[in-house]
């Protein structure tokens, strides 16, 4: 499929998704206020690819990243609530041990940029399209 609708009604605050989008896994994280608090208050010069977090997300809690490591191309840990989530509290791929923090954004490890931001918009208060 193109395109794939993601409701997001069902996700709580501090939850997130997995949704496959063109056979690439999709994540979707409703961030809590600290999460938030914490991806805007870090300074771009401490980030290896740097990006403020507002350009990352059209609706502040709401996160939305290709779930495919930056560096050769793994399924980062960080989606399920017992998942390691390395030490940026966003993810940590277990490959070869890549920290992204709670905008998706490299932060420790050789995985040589952020996250990546899929096409995607949002059909509703409630529902994203991506692609
Ligand atoms: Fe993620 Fe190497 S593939 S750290």
């Amino acid at each position: 499929l193109a395109s794939t609708d993601v409701p997001l009604g069902h996700i709580a605050e501090g939850q997130a998704v997995t949704v496959m989008w063109r056979g690439k896994p999709v994540f979707v994280r409703h961030r809590t206020g600290a999460e938030i608090t914490e991806a805007k208050a870090v300074p771009l010069g401490e980030l290896r690819d740097p990006q403020p977090d507002s350009a990352r997300v059209q609706r502040e809690p709401w996160l939305v990243v290709l779930g495919v490591c930056t560096h050769l191309g793994c399924v980062p840990l960080g989606q399920k609530p017992t998942d390691a989530r390395g030490d940026f509290g966003g993810w940590f791929c277990p490959c070869h041990g890549s920290h992204y923090d709670t905008s998706g954004r490299i932060r420790r490890g050789p995985a040589p940029a952020n996250l990546t931001v899929p096409e995607y918009n949002f059909t509703s208060d409630t529902q994203i399209r991506i692609g």
